[in-house]
């Protein structure tokens, strides 16, 4: 888990630009599924045939990014955010664009450090005028945050657990359903663009039209000093989503995930997040509606280069899934649902 985790999380694929994350994924994947296929958006399906209830498990590979906007006559690149970058984040890191070229983040002088915005800030690639510069980098090329993983007894600290980590339980469940018989037709979707508004589960949706349909994805967690009050803790187990922003998970299926992870004594929270949403939002609301729910694994300083969660919520993210796609799910409207 640890190595696959690393791989992951280090591999560029901001929003749009996913198509190293993609070709790593479909190498680890195709071996445990029937089918994979790559839809017009990007989107990586992987298909493990059946007879049973279309099950769609959802897990976005995109990560959070810059967009170069303008380059300067002394070969400063102007930049502006893809999907949610906080310019105190970023101030003082390194970003890479998909061509190996890594920049620093630098700022304007600026009295009051309130006032730092994405405009007033820059990034450095080294270039001595917009010639030099032109030549590594273009306008609307986009950029991701560039650092290593680390492993500190259970905790991992990287970018981009959100939403590597959730791929990682994705990939790891299908190595785990590969060995096992199950009735259930799964799609495993790797989605793009999430982090620009949940735009490539929306499609993938459509296509797969799944009975029923899961994301797993991260969530915060209430565990930090001073932190939001949030009953989610690092450790404390994979969460089940009741509501986020865009979802408010079907009763039926918050109660039976909560029956399978009692029945199969895997710990969970439940989690209200107030803000932020995941791919499950556009999968309910596909077509005439699909009762969906999330996995979610709780996360630390979601959106930084330092993201932090526990592996033993990953691994029980993974288990919980195996046991949630094993389980007999009726079809839609005529199954579980409607006990
Ligand atoms: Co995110
Ligand atoms: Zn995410």
């Amino acid at each position: 888990m640890k190595d696959l985790l690393k791989k992951l999380a280090e591999t560029f694929g901001p929003a749009g630009n996913e198509a190293q994350i993609r070709d790593v994924i479909r190498e680890k994947v195709k071996g445990f599924v029937d089918e994979v296929e790559t839809d017009a958006m990007g989107n990586l399906i992987a298909i493990r045939k059946g007879h049973g209830p279309r099950v769609m498990v959802a897990a976005h590979m995109d990560e959070i990014g810059v967009i170069v906007t303008h380059i300067d006559e002394k070969g400063f690149l102007r930049f502006s955010n893809i999907g949610g970058v906080s310019p105190f984040v970023l101030l003082g890191q390194k970003v890479i664009f998909a061509n190996g070229t890594v920049g620093s983040c630098g700022m304007e002088n600026l009295s009051e450090m309130k006032d730092l915005k994405l405009n007033k800030m820059f990034i450095d690639i080294g270039a001595t005028d917009r010639d030099s510069a032109s030549k590594k980098v273009s306008i609307g090329d986009i950029g991701g945050l560039y650092g290593e993983a680390h492993f500190i007894g259970d905790k991992v600290i990287a970018k981009s657990l959100d939403n590597r980590s959730g791929c990682a339980v994705l990939i790891k469940t299908l190595e785990n359903l590969a060995e096992r018989d199950i009735h259930n037709q799964i799609y495993a979707v790797f989605t793009v663009q999430e982090e620009v508004g949940l735009r490539g589960a929306k499609i993938a949706a459509y296509r797969v039209n799944p009975d029923i349909g899961f994301a797993v994805d991260v969530t915060r967690t209430g565990d930090t000093p001073e932190s939001p009050a949030m009953a989610v803790k690092l450790g404390g187990g994979p969460t089940i989503k009741v509501k986020d922003s865009v979802v408010l998970t079907h009763p039926l299926v918050r109660q039976f995930m909560i029956d399978i992870a009692e029945k199969k004594d895997i710990p969970y929270q439940l989690e209200v997040l107030e803000r932020g949403g995941t791919d499950t939002g556009p999968i309910h609301l596909t077509r005439e509606g699909v009762p969906s729910g999330a996995i979610s694994i709780p996360a630390r300083y979601i959106h930084t280069p330092s993201e932090m969660a526990d592996l033993n919520d990953i691994e029980n993210a993974v288990k919980f899934l195996v046991a949630i796609l094993e389980s007999e799910l009726g079809d839609r409207g005529t199954g579980y649902l409607t006990h």
